[in-house]
């Protein structure tokens, strides 16, 4: 039987011609093809601009750069995340500080964050986490004036807040990632919807060296193509290219095709799993969910057999995983600060797991995936034949 992949991207022959399009061109660097596609995805969220990175580990830490976020500052994260996300805050010197999740909505727990606030707070990164749009709202009811908020929205591209704006529209910086199992894939990227020009400005000068002008700038005007550029300041080299923005334009007109997909796949697991007590993050079936992953928590019993389900369901080709280990217990985290204890953090990373969900699943996957869940957690079959 064929494998279920965790997350495969679904690149079709458009994205294939539109590579070989802009290879023909001869500039294959960040130039107009990176242009159109960051006004066509600015379009697509309703944000003001946005500033394309190569990840989104860089677009976090370009951010708290572009912020003047640095050593003796506090960032509040999660430890329920990737590590970019407080790795973001280590790279710019600045010290993460882990604050406990909510267990239904897997972010960030503005009580928590209230808990762990101190004066040298400056800023705080929630996730969307699995593409749940986050309360940004009672987040920011529990900061003190002047902390910062920089969104980690590498899951939710095409998500909604709880208040209905799309999010990247919130007015903070938000970064996306197109990592090739996200929503939108250009095998790598990232970008930050950023809400006024000034600081896009700055972004766009940072993600290249802090250079004045970028190599297409200068070519495209040829009274300049000779002039090296100034280094006004110290930045990255974390810029995006054409070759990435040429499948990302495609990536975007497709969004709908996916969000479709990705929502028949989470259906069959609501439906097929419903009987068994399992708790599925809150708003999994809603239309703002950009549905990147879908998480099932296990009752407390079966955290000592969680790693082991998740193998059995592997050794069946079913691309089960697991987000996340927590980051607190990790080495590298393991001598930072400790604001708070992290209770709810500890008790989803030890009993959750996450199902195959992608582009170019079927509802036969699904359904495969889901009894094979059934059969492994000892429950009898969901009695229903898989759909024609
Ligand atoms: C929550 C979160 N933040 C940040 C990142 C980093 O994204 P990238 O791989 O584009 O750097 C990821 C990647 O999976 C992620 O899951």
């Amino acid at each position: 039987m064929d494998n279920i992949p965790f997350g495969q991207p679904n690149f079709s022959e458009a994205e294939i011609e539109a590579v070989a399009r802009v290879m023909r061109s001869g500039w294959v660097g960040m130039g107009p093809e990176t242009l159109a596609f960051e006004q066509e995805l600015a379009a697509h969220l309703g944000a003001q601009q946005v500033v394309s990175t190569n990840s989104c580990t860089s677009a976090l830490q370009l951010s708290l750069l572009a912020l003047g976020v640095g050593p003796g500052d506090e960032v509040i994260v999660p430890s329920f995340t990737w590590c970019s996300t407080a790795n973001a805050a280590i790279q710019v010197g600045a010290q993460p500080v882990f604050a406990d999740i909510d267990a239904h909505t897997l972010g960030l727990d503005p009580a928590g964050v209230a808990a762990v606030v101190t004066p040298r707070t400056r800023a705080v990164i929630p996730v969307h986490f699995g593409g749940l749009g986050q309360d940004l709202l009672a987040l920011s009811a529990a900061l003190p004036p002047g902390v910062q908020v920089v969104e980690d929205a590498a899951h939710a591209l095409g998500s909604t807040l709880p208040d209905g704006r799309t999010v990247g529209t919130a007015g903070h910086l938000c970064c996306f990632s197109f990592y090739a199992n996200k929503v939108l894939s250009t095998g790598d990227g990232g970008a930050i919807a950023v809400p006024d020009a000034a600081l896009a400005s700055r972004l766009r000068s940072l993600r290249l060296q802090g250079q004045n002008t970028d190599a297409w700038q200068r070519y495209a005007r040829p009274s300049s193509a000779l002039m090296p550029p100034q280094i006004a300041e110290l930045g990255l080299k974390a810029n995006f290219t054409d070759l990435q923005a040429a499948i990302g334009r495609v990536q975007l007109r497709r969004q709908a095709e996916f969000a479709a997909t990705r929502a028949a796949v989470a259906a069959v697991y609501g439906l097929a799993l419903s009987d068994l007590g399992l708790r599925f993050q809150r708003g999994w079936d809603q239309p703002g969910h950009a549905r990147h992953l879908f998480t099932v928590q296990l009752p407390p019993q079966w955290s000592s057999r969680r790693d082991g389900l998740i193998a059995t369901l592997r050794a069946q080709g079913i691309g089960a995983s697991l987000h996340y280990r927590p980051l607190h217990r990790m080495p590298l985290y393991a001598g930072l600060k400790r604001g708070q204890a992290l209770p709810q953090t500890e008790a989803v990373a030890d009993t959750i797991l996450t199902l195959p969900i992608g582009p170019c699943m079927s509802a036969d996957d699904a359904w495969r995936s889901a009894q094979a869940l059934r059969q492994a957690l000892g429950a009898a079959p969901w009695p229903r034949d898989l759909p024609n």
